[in-house]
């Protein structure tokens, strides 16, 4: 200790022994230091001075418009958009018996979990009986395909039945087996919300 008292970094304080040395910090760490001063200032003027550095949420807005520009999606109806889905799409009742089946498979498996909610008989339990000549939101072909694309979210059913788009023609394979079951008997048909349902022309 007596030869450390001579040494001229040496404070004079001491706790519990511990002595403190006030060496000069090594330069290369003052240079980081001051650097990141620097970079503090740059950084705030650049985010929070200037309108030059956008915010996240900003940031996500303009990838969102990007995407909209890329895919000619409109940012207000979103990718679900039905008009710009069926927009290329020929509205076509498919009849024959390979499109019937491939329909009912769809609307019975995890593909578009139609049948979690409207039964495999579609008499309905969730949602309406689709069998039935009533209908809330249209009977024809194209409002099946676009109540299918948009799914009715506030009331459960998410785009698509499974929230998994659809092909052009697993949609109106979907929708003409569903328009192929009209009129048939379900085994515990859910009663017609006379409120809403119109029936079918
Ligand atoms: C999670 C439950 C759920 C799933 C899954 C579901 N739906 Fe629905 N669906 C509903 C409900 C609830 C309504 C009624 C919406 C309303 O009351 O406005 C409905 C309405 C409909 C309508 C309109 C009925 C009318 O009266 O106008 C059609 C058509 C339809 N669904 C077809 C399908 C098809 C096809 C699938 C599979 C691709 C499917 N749904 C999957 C719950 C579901």
């Amino acid at each position: 200790m007596s030869q450390d008292m001579h040494d001229e970094n040496l404070l004079d304080h001491e706790y519990d022994g511990i002595r403190e040395l006030d060496n000069q910090l090594p330069r290369w760490w003052v240079y980081g230091f001051y650097f990141t001063i620097i970079f503090g200032m740059a950084y705030m003027l650049y985010w929070h001075g200037t309108d030059a550095g956008l915010s996240s949420a900003q940031e996500y807005e303009a990838e969102l418009q990007e995407a909209f520009d890329v895919y000619g999606i409109d940012p207000e109806k979103g990718a679900n958009d039905p008009v710009r889905i069926m927009a290329g799409m020929t509205l076509e009742l498919r009849t024959d018996e390979a499109n019937l089946s491939a329909g009912r498979e769809i609307f019975n498996t995890s593909k578009g979990n139609c049948y979690t909610c409207h039964l495999e008989d579609l008499g309905g339990s969730i949602g309406p009986n689709l069998t039935d000549n009533y209908w809330i939101h249209g009977c024809d072909l194209e409002s099946i395909v676009t109540n299918i694309i948009t799914g009715f979210p506030e009331k459960g059913m998410i785009p698509y039945g499974s929230g998994n788009p659809l092909t052009e023609d697993e949609l109106l394979q979907v929708a003409s087996y569903v328009i192929s079951m009209r009129g048939t008997s379900p085994a515990d048909p859910k009663p017609v919300d006379m409120e809403r349902a119109v029936e079918c022309e």
